[in-house]
């Protein structure tokens, strides 16, 4: 039996090198036991694993590092053996991660997916309250991740609260930024982080304030929010409260306007109450979703709130399976209140429909929410945004995608393919396939539909390219479902 050592509960490096050499030098998974924290390897004493590890070595496919950097995360204490396990498998063969039937497969993607779903409610649910310091105002968090992701979280939040100094307490390990380096700290307690503030306070109003009883699914509520997480979450002090006199005030509106009602608005009702149910999967998801309107409507992020005439927000179901994100909103899109429903909406709706893809089944949204133009006479003329402005209201789009959560996600284009990237890349270096980027899920990337409005040679073959490309997403999608 040989014992690995490694430093850290997420150490990939010291797995990955460890599990490379035992590989080389053929150790069955049975005979190795993996260990976290202080201690050393006794790996060294077998010759055979010493002399692997100044080997060359070999390599592995690319989704299998992927898969591997998630599991890593996972709290199970098995994950090392697991993946060394499959690491042995894809020595001998290759082709192993192929059979997406093979249970040990199944396993590990089951508990990537778990890591990742643990770092999606990190982002949506930790809050932070304001604590007066010597240096100036700190912004403190405190979480109980399920899984060893606080680390793989740290650049996430590094990036969206670059601008403020902010301290995360999580059992296992606190994370501080200074506005110029991330820093590690010990385990805290829930005690150690600040209980109330007045951010509290507005947050609370605020959800008071768009809560509806109609809307209020509990188990989807549950389902959706763990219910260890609404300890911690300022508005969730209030759920309580409103769940409590939800179910009567529920009836009573439902009492008040059916009385009111005759035989075909009585219809419409039912028909309003059909296209809500397909609309949210959970109450709590749509109430979220209309909360996160309605501060977008207020958006002050970039100077392009000065542009346009409104926040052109995303639109459809919170549960579609595929998010279509376009780059921002064009003049007649700017009036509607509503992305895509212009020239290049219009092409894209019949591409759409030529791949078989139903639109109202999708959520459709852009990078840039505001219009941005130049006036020529009483024109006004798309400009492109630029990267400030892509990053400044990436911070919308990330908030749908945490809400709609889907299995696919396409960027129409490379202002969309730079917002989700997170990077600038190109359409001929990403079109065609697919990319697992953080956050879950895949994405891909196809042209603009206002490309093929523009382009001049070979329009028809671009468009054909185009309608082929959502074909292949809609089919890959029904495969992800
Ligand atoms: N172009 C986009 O990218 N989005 C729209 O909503 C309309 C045109």
């Amino acid at each position: 039996m040989r014992t690995v050592c490694l430093s850290h509960e997420e150490d990939f490096e010291g797995w990955r090198d460890a599990a490379r050499s035992l590989a080389l030098a053929r150790v069955p998974a049975s005979d190795v036991t993996w260990q976290v924290g202080t201690g050393a390897h006794d790996l060294f004493a077998d010759e055979a694993v010493r002399d692997a590890f100044d080997s060359p070595t070999f390599s592995v496919p690319r989704p299998f590092v992927e898969l591997a950097g998630s599991v890593i995360c996972h709290s199970n204490p098995e994950r090392f053996s697991l993946l060394y396990a499959m690491l042995l498998r894809l020595h001998a063969n290759p082709r192993t991660l192929e059979d997406a039937a093979d249970p040990l497969l199944r396993r590990l993607e089951a508990m990537a997916k778990a890591v990742r779903r643990d770092m999606h409610k990190m982002r949506a649910f930790l809050r932070f309250r304001e604590v007066e310091t010597d240096a100036g105002p700190r912004f403190v968090a405190w979480f109980e991740p399920e899984h060893h992701i606080v680390r793989a979280n740290a650049g996430f939040f590094v990036r969206r609260f670059a601008a403020m100094r902010w301290s995360i307490l999580t059992p296992e390990l606190s994370i501080h930024w200074d506005l110029e380096a991330l820093a590690e700290g010990p385990g805290a307690t829930r005690d150690d982080a600040p209980a109330d503030d007045p951010i509290e306070e507005v947050w609370q109003t605020y959800y008071a304030s768009t809560f509806n009883p109609a809307r209020l699914k509990v188990g989807a509520m549950l389902k959706e929010m763990p219910k260890k997480y609404w300890k911690n979450m300022p508005e969730t002090a209030l759920v309580g409260k409103l769940i409590a006199g939800a179910q009567a005030r529920e009836s009573e509106m439902v009492a008040k306007s059916k009385a009111k009602l005759t035989g075909p608005e009585q219809a419409g009702l039912a028909a309003a109450d059909a296209v809500e149910r397909r609309l949210q999967p959970g109450g709590n998801a749509l109430a979220a979703w209309e909360a996160i309107l309605a501060e977008a409507k207020g958006c002050t992020r970039c100077h392009l709130h000065e542009c346009g005439t409104q926040t052109v927000f995303g639109e459809g179901p919170l549960d579609a399976r595929i998010l279509f994100a376009g780059e921002q909103p064009g003049d007649q899109e700017d009036i509607a209140g509503r992305p895509f429903v212009g020239p290049a909406g219009q092409l894209f709706d019949k591409a759409l429909a030529e791949a078989g893809i139903d639109r109202a089944a999708t959520y459709v949204t852009n990078a840039v929410k505001h219009f941005k133009f130049e006036r020529r006479g009483k024109r006004r003329i798309h400009s492109k945004p630029d990267g400030p402005e892509i990053a400044a209201c990436r911070w919308w789009l990330e908030q749908e995608l945490a809400l709609v959560r889907p299995p696919l996600t396409v960027a129409l284009g490379a202002t969309a393919a730079r917002s989700l990237f997170g990077k600038v890349v190109t359409i001929s270096a990403t079109r065609g396939k697919a990319h697992r980027l953080e956050g879950g899920g895949e994405t891909w990337v196809t042209v603009h539909p206002s490309f093929l409005l523009r382009v001049r040679d070979d329009r028809e073959a671009e468009y054909a390219r185009f309608v082929e490309d959502l074909h292949r997403i809609g089919e890959r999608a029904k495969a992800l479902a």
